[in-house]
């Protein structure tokens, strides 16, 4: 066996682990994923209950998932197996984080589709093309861009190129200072924003639609899309986390560097979603127009803005950034597993998941022209075929039910001891931590989704 090779034991502080795990929070999720989806949902309530799914579904379950990375010391499916058997149950476990694995590669074959906009975007807006953009030469921009094949390939192989060069080289202390000085410096981008937004004098109609909450707006479809959203803003289900918390030095308070990364993953999308809503309204655009909404919202106020083609960079880099330092922890657990059981050199492995994921991205490529079609789904009509089931597939469904099975696995399998010994809190503070575990996160998560489905 070769010795395992594992990119973060390079990561030496606890400040490292919580950039690293931040880096890979903080992605598309937060900046184009939030804003649209809270615009396909209604505003406000579908708000409520994403942050609701956060705080008492999220962060409980990230903290277990932390801790079992910690405490197996390997790629989720080798840390599943090893934990079982330290608790004396079946290995069978294992699958939890092969699911895991499979979901990985699912959702980077459409991110990496998605950050391949973002990189095109960084061109168009240094070279001045957003100047002079209204909502219609915005929407027929993106239009265009999706409606060609070869150039949606070309900008999604190279983000597949840049996402792969990283994991397969391991991330060295030039990626951890580029995270160091590239997170704070998307914070300030974004403040700058929304500096912009106020002054389109629409932001308290913004406000209005992302904190009003009226429940009579909220489908079955917006509490599972809340839901799933939660899980994939966080990086949580499918051992993501866990793979970055098996490097995680033992000292660290598991607790704390939770909390941190679920308050700077939230505090983006909420800022995105404070930045974007208010140029929708003062573009009259429709705040539910899809996967698009920041592609064209954006652009617009880059084309308006004093220095808009030098911020307009700036911003289309940071996403690029966010997301990159997102998509390396999708494939790191698929690269983690490959090179500890297979005997794969670690930069073999990384190419060739990287390679998987690329050609089924080819499938989400098409599904904005040729392949696209629509279907039902939990009372709401989807249109980009392929892309939507994906994410549909990945986002509601494993990802959530990968978090059931953390909190189920921690809650009720693994002995009580070696979760205590792991996770390191206060009598009292565990206490609750280990019954929101064990009942209030599983049956909460259960009840969304029977209950969206339509079974009660
Ligand atoms: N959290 C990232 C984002 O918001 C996406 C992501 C990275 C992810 N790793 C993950 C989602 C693991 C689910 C599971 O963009």
């Amino acid at each position: 066996m070769p010795k395992k090779q594992i990119i973060h034991e390079q990561w030496s502080s606890r400040l490292a682990f919580v950039l690293a795990a931040t880096g890979s929070a903080v992605g598309l999720g937060n900046i184009w994923k939030f804003p649209y989806i809270t615009g396909e949902n209604g505003g406000g309530a579908f708000v409520l209950v994403y942050l609701m799914c956060i705080c008492l579904i999220g962060i409980p379950i990230m903290m277990a998932e932390i801790m079992l990375g910690r405490r197996g010391q390997q790629s989720p499916v080798g840390a599943m197996r090893t934990l079982a058997l330290e608790s004396g149950v079946s290995s069978h476990w294992a699958v939890l984080g092969a699911v895991g694995i499979v979901a990985g590669i699912l959702i980077m074959s459409f991110y990496s589709v998605i950050a391949g906009w973002a990189v095109s975007y960084m061109l168009e807006a240094a070279l001045g093309h957003f100047n002079g953009l209204t909502g219609e030469t915005a929407g027929a921009k993106l239009g265009g861009l999706l409606g060609d094949p070869l150039q949606l390939t070309f900008w999604h192989t190279i983000f597949s190129a840049m996402t792969a060069f990283v994991v397969a080289r391991g991330v060295r202390s030039g990626l951890e200072k580029a995270v160091q000085i590239l997170m704070p410096l998307l914070f300030v981008l974004l403040l700058i924003m929304l500096g912009y937004a106020i002054s389109t004098g629409y932001f308290m109609q913004g406000l209005q639609f992302l904190f009003a909450v009226d429940f009579a707006k909220l489908t079955p479809e917006a509490i599972l899309t809340a839901l799933g959203h939660a899980f994939f803003t966080l990086s949580l289900g499918m051992g993501a986390i866990m793979v970055y918390g098996s490097y995680m030095p033992k000292g660290a308070s598991i607790a704390k560097t939770t909390f941190i990364i679920a308050i700077l993953d939230t505090l983006v999308a909420l800022m995105a979603g404070m930045a974007i809503f208010p140029l929708v309204f003062a573009n009259g655009l429709e705040a539910g127009a899809g996967p698009g909404l920041v592609f064209v919202t954006l652009p617009i106020a880059f084309g308006e803005m004093f220095g808009g083609a030098l911020f307009g960079t700036l911003f289309f880099l940071l996403l690029v950034f966010a997301a990159w330092t997102s998509a390396i922890s999708l494939i790191e657990p698929a690269t983690a597993w490959l090179s500890e059981n297979r005997g794969m050199k670690r930069s073999t492995a990384a190419y060739a998941v990287t390679f998987v994921c690329w050609a089924l991205g080819l499938v989400t490529v098409m599904s904005f022209s040729s392949w696209s079609f629509s279907f039902h789904f939990a009372g709401a009509e989807k249109t980009d075929g392929m892309f939507d089931v994906l994410d549909i597939l990945t986002s509601t469904f494993m990802l959530p039910l990968g978090g059931l099975a953390i909190a189920i696995f921690t809650g009720w399998v693994m002995k009580q001891v070696y979760v205590r010994d792991e996770i390191r809190l206060g009598q009292g503070v565990f206490a609750v931590w280990y019954q929101v575990i064990r009942w209030v996160a599983p049956l909460l998560l259960l009840y969304l989704f029977i209950h969206s489905l339509g079974f009660a």
